[in-house]
């Protein structure tokens, strides 16, 4: 085909059918590279499994553990991942929401239950790490502020006015118009964002240091999607301050956090980073940059790099007044959470190439450092291929485990054939959108009678999959 044709297809949209999957015995799951174990800087991990970060939406309104976070963890651990990634989760002491939150002691005992309950639920199976997020800058919090959305409301309406609105205002006020208002980390002209190179070393490095206090085996830096930590990587950062402009900059702060936190915690603590091997956004950074950073994420000790796309502000789309804009509804937000409906190339394993190719670079240059991998897993043997042709050393899944926490261990047990198999059309993905306790749909409307099923605030959804007995009971 030629490269116009090619163009033409890519931009129909097809709907792909879920492949076919075949599930191995227990003898050939016990020999497979996918439940090996390994090794996170100095921790010993059972199994190459992993299960990133999901928000639950779930945490109570000031950020501290409750009994329905609690059995979201539970039912993940009782599949026995080899390492399993709490929800990003907020290091300021700021109010964000039913979202977890690490920023002060008081948050500690909920986190010391979790660790419980996963160390518990997964036999001690199951690595538990925390994934930090910031949202100083390009946040999400900073876009639902009701004066402002009373503004926009007042103006929106006037929108037979449009060009003499659009006349009026300069591009940033225009966007403020459309999508909210929203800081950019190189507004240095305000204060906090300028000092956001000071004050970020220690906040992360705090919270990492209660997130090992609460039990956690690791920490994650989550520097991907629309977060603080991506917008200073990103190409589009121009701050001129030393944190922005050319990828030696831009990759500072990024650095200086890692840097502290390592030197908070020590050699032996897992520090890993989160981060995007591709923007998707125009003018946004690229895998040449994404390799670059994962080699000097390397050299200054991340125990692991975890490789995600997309899922950036810059283009999504406009919310309506009164809503927080998501990151996830544009092209950037579908490479991040592919679904069926796609192009030629459909969304099973599409992030795998970004993940090779860093993982080439890292190696080049001499490090061993794990690479994680994510997007549209969804079979045994696509796991092992992705490990077999060394393009990354863990393989994870998100919405799979999400619509059978128990999958990894019916595989092990070669009950592969009992998998309930995600459908990738993203009803999950649209209640996190709306801020709404995240369920799967194969599996929150089924047996709501049952004795001590946990339901959503409207009594509609169960909140947790039903529980599963291998079919002999024995195992
Ligand atoms: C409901 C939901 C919540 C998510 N929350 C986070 C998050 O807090 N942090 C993060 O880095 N990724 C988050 N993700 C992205 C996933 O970790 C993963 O990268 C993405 O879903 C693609 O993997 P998958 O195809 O296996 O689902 C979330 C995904 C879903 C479906
Ligand atoms: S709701 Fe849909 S996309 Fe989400 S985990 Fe369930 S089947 Fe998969």
């Amino acid at each position: 085909m030629s490269p116009r044709l090619i163009e033409v297809a890519e931009r129909f949209k097809i709907r792909h059918a879920l492949p076919a999957a075949r599930w191995p015995t227990a003898e050939e799951a016990a020999r497979a590279r996918w439940f090996q174990r390994a090794r996170i800087g100095r921790l010993d991990v059972a199994e190459r499994t992993w299960v990133p970060a999901m928000v639950p939406w779930r945490a109570s309104a000031d950020g501290v553990v409750t009994p329905e976070v609690l059995d979201w963890y539970a039912r993940f651990a009782e599949g026995q991942p080899g390492v399993l990634v709490v929800e990003a989760t907020g290091i300021r002491d700021i109010a964000s929401g039913p979202l977890l939150r690490i920023g002060d002691d008081r948050f500690l005992p909920g986190l010391r239950r979790l660790v419980d309950t996963v160390r518990e639920r997964s036999g001690g199976r199951t690595r538990l790490f925390i994934h930090g997020r910031l949202a100083a800058a390009a946040g999400d919090d900073a876009w639902l502020r009701a004066p402002e959305a009373a503004l926009r409301r007042r103006l929106l309406d006037a929108a037979a006015d449009r060009p003499l609105v659009e006349a009026a205002l300069t591009s940033r006020q225009l966007e403020a118009l459309d999508y909210g208002y929203r800081e950019r980390v190189w507004d240095t002209h305000l204060p906090w964002i300028r000092d956001l190179p000071r004050t970020l070393p220690p906040l992360f490095a705090e919270a990492a240091s209660r997130a090992r206090a609460a039990g956690f085996d690791g920490v994650e830096l989550h520097y991907a999607h629309a977060y603080t930590m991506a917008s200073f990587l990103s190409r589009l950062n121009t701050r001129d301050d030393g944190y922005g402009g050319p990828r030696e900059q831009r990759v500072r702060l990024p650095l200086e956090v890692l840097r502290t936190t390592r030197q908070r915690l020590g050699a032996d603590y897992v520090v890993g980073v989160r981060y995007l091997g591709d923007e998707v956004v125009a003018g946004g950074s690229r895998i040449e940059d994404a390799a670059w950073f994962g080699v000097r994420f390397a050299e200054t000790g991340a125990d692991y790099l975890s490789i995600s796309k997309g899922g950036r502000f810059e283009d999504a789309r406009q919310p309506k007044v009164g809503e927080a804009v998501y990151p996830y509804t544009g092209r950037s937000g579908y490479e991040c959470m592919p679904t069926v409906i796609s192009d030629s190339r459909g969304p099973f394993g599409r992030n795998v190439p970004l993940a090779a190719t860093i993982r080439r670079a890292v190696r080049d240059a001499g490090h061993a450092t794990p690479v994680v991998t994510s997007g549209g897993i969804f079979s045994f043997e696509q796991a092992e291929e992705i490990l077999a042709r060394g393009e990354a050393d863990f393989v994870a899944a998100a919405r799979q485990t999400l619509a059978d926490p128990d999958w990894f261990r019916k595989i092990r047990l070669g009950d592969g054939r009992l998998v309930r198999r995600c459908e990738f059309t993203n009803y999950c993905e649209g209640l996190d959108q709306h801020h709404k306790q995240v369920t799967c749909k194969l599996w929150d409307r089924v047996d709501l009678d049952a004795p001590g099923v946990r339901l959503t605030a409207d009594g509609k959804r169960r909140l947790s999959a039903p529980p599963w007995q291998p079919p002999d009971g024995s195992r």
